[in-house]
């Protein structure tokens, strides 16, 4: 019997290289759709050298809809999609909105239109937990309330979510929204990771890039929040921990386990990290000390968030894995390896 094949939209980024790593383990065939925007071909290598498997790959735009359209007229055994391909930086998202509108908004409407045109009705979103905002309560759970979005790709991931909600109420459409909380590390083996392109804006690639001595110091962003050092707490999920549940919520959808057509989940540890403890449990995973000084707040920076993942636990049969030494040393060996 063939196995059912899974289309990974984005499937050369970063979270969507080690999630095809995860479905080909678990099973399944994939199919990679990928415009190379923001990543390269190598992941597909990468991919290969950890499962012995080397994904379909189909460089393509999913803002093309024939070029969309086609792929699924290619692959006729895909049985659902893991929709990730998007733009994702937060500061280009307020220099240039339409670009984001455009890119994030198009794509779906895209991936969904030839979904429901060729009978294929299961799709896993990636969402984020920016939608929280900065929630009244924590650990935030699903019911919290949605918040105005603080920038435009903030708000193409509203938007997107409500998409597929309405889109679900009219046709056979079923998903799952996966809001990541802040995913990090790299496959354990370094074939796959995070390509960072210029300064990294985000915390954990910056960390690594000053252990290696490419930048001078990490710049803490603020100290006087009210938390209990002062710095900023998110909640750090490894990243094969994140790719996991997303072959959870493929099967989920396959079972036929999904209460409502359109289901959300926390995707998190349920352990929140300030930027200053992050900073502590790299130097104990890695043994190296990194320079690091108290800069002034980053706007449009959350103060506090961190996750309540017990509906994934329920659902899906998921939960984190990984500790955080662990992760960060798998950031390291990415970093020690992209050095090379
Ligand atoms: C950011 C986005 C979020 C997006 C996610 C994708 C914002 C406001 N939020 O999350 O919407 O889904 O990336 O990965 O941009 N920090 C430093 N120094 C640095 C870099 C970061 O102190 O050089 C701090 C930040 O202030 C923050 C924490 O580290 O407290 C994590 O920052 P980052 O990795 O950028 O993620 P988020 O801002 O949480």
């Amino acid at each position: 019997m063939s196995k059912p094949i899974i289309l990974v939209t984005g499937g050369t980024g970063y979270i969507g290289s080690h999630t095809v790593v995860e479905l080909q383990q678990a099973g399944f065939e994939t199919v990679i759709v990928d415009n190379l925007s923001n990543s390269t071909a190598d992941a597909v290598e990468g991919v290969k050298r950890i499962t012995g498997v080397r994904p379909h790959f189909e460089q393509a735009d999913c803002c093309d809809r024939n070029a969309m359209a086609a792929v699924f007229d290619k692959y006729p055994g895909i049985t659902a999609v893991i929709h990730f391909a998007a733009s994702k930086a937060v500061g280009e998202s307020v220099e240039k909105p339409l670009l984001y509108y455009r890119n994030n908004l198009i794509s779906l409407l895209n991936v969904v239109e030839e979904m429901i045109a060729h009978g294929v009705f299961h799709i896993v979103f990636s969402s984020s937990c920016t939608v929280y905002g900065q929630p009244a309560v924590l650990p935030v759970t699903e019911d919290a309330p949605v918040q105005p979005a603080a920038s435009p790709y903030g708000n193409t991931k509203q938007v997107c979510e409500e998409i597929l909600r309405d889109t679900a109420v009219s046709s056979a459409l079923q998903g799952v929204l996966l809001r990541y909380f802040n995913p990090v590390g790299a496959h354990p083996s370094a074939e796959i990771g995070e390509l960072p392109v210029g300064v990294p804006q985000n915390l954990v690639p910056f960390i690594t890039q000053v252990a290696a001595g490419v930048r001078k110091e990490l710049s803490v962003f603020g100290n006087d929040y009210h938390t209990p050092d002062g710095s900023c707490i998110r909640d750090y999920i490894n990243v094969v921990d994140l790719a996991r549940a997303h072959v959870q919520a493929v099967n989920y959808l396959s079972e036929g386990k999904n209460k409502t057509a359109m289901e959300v989940f926390n995707i998190g540890t349920g352990k929140g990290l300030s930027v200053l403890e992050l900073v502590a449990a790299f130097q104990k995973a890695t043994g190296i000390k990194l320079p690091y000084r108290i800069a002034d707040r980053r706007a449009g920076d959350i103060e506090q968030v961190w996750a309540n993942p017990g509906k994934a636990h329920a659902l899906l049969g998921w939960r984190a894995q990984e500790s955080i030494e662990d992760t960060l040393r798998s950031a390291w060996k990415w970093e020690k390896k992209l050095m090379c």
